[in-house]
């Protein structure tokens, strides 16, 4: 359990009201087209269409508002497919009531988000959203939290604010521990086209490929680990 809930402001867009983070002063999803955004940056940056029919577990590098989550498990439920559990390492939950705001944007994901906040306590441990889908939120920094952690993942999902404004969450050591994660080609992804992110990823092991970013952005960052040897 943790008392350090996460600050936030509220930005007014188009496409409606997006939280934004007091302490990184950063949106938490695009502010234009946040679930697109995450389906094409995670989802597909990661090839999920092509193996959702396999058990697989994703990992995450911040929770947030649990939107990656929603998406992610809008997808895996219209496919045939195997068994998810979803872990997700977050420093600064945020309170329910925010996170109820935020996901009351995507009337898609609606009877998700339902679940999801019923089910909701940060530091909850291992909790089923459904049957085959489990979520488990690591509450802390996941500098000291992903290094202790016991799984390894089928893919990565890096999800920090900008590398400019949430530097912890992209150092070369969390990548390390990114890769030490992860299971023989597995695969990474993020928004993030920053050269010390493409650097960082392929030091530590991966084989990192710059592709094209979602709406106006140019680039992002998929990333695969080789096959055991
Ligand atoms: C861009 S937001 C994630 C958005 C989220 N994936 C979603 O679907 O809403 C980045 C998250 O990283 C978390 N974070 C920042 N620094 C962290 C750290 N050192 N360890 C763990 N989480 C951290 C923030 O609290 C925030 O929730």
């Amino acid at each position: 359990m943790t008392d350090q809930t996460a600050p936030l402001l509220w930005r007014e867009t188009d496409a409606g009201r997006v939280p934004v983070s007091e302490q990184f002063d950063d949106p938490y999803y695009s502010l234009n087209g946040g679930l697109d955004e995450t389906r094409h940056v995670f989802v597909n940056g990661n090839t999920l269409p092509d193996r959702w029919e396999q058990d697989l577990q994703i990992a995450e590098l911040g929770f947030g508002t649990g939107l990656n989550l929603l998406v992610t498990w809008a997808d895996w439920r219209k496919a045939a497919h195997g068994t998810l559990h979803f872990t997700s390492f977050e420093a600064f939950p945020m309170d329910k009531e925010d996170m109820a705001a935020a996901l009351a944007a995507f009337p898609a994901l609606a009877d998700l988000a339902t679940i999801l906040l019923a089910r909701w306590t940060a530091g909850a441990g291992v909790v089923t959203l459904a049957e085959g889908i489990s979520l488990e939120v690591i509450i802390g920094d996941a500098r000291d939290t992903l290094p202790a952690w016991a799984g390894k993942a089928d893919a990565w999902y890096l999800d920090g604010f900008s590398p400019a404004k949430n530097p912890q969450l992209w150092e070369p050591a969390l990548l390390q521990a990114v890769a030490d994660h992860t299971v023989p080609n597995g695969t990474a992804a993020t928004y993030s086209a920053a050269g010390h992110v493409r650097q960082s990823l392929t030091q530590a092991g991966f084989e990192v490929a710059r592709v094209k970013g979602f709406g106006t952005k140019r680039h992002m960052t998929v990333a695969q680990k080789p096959d055991a040897q």
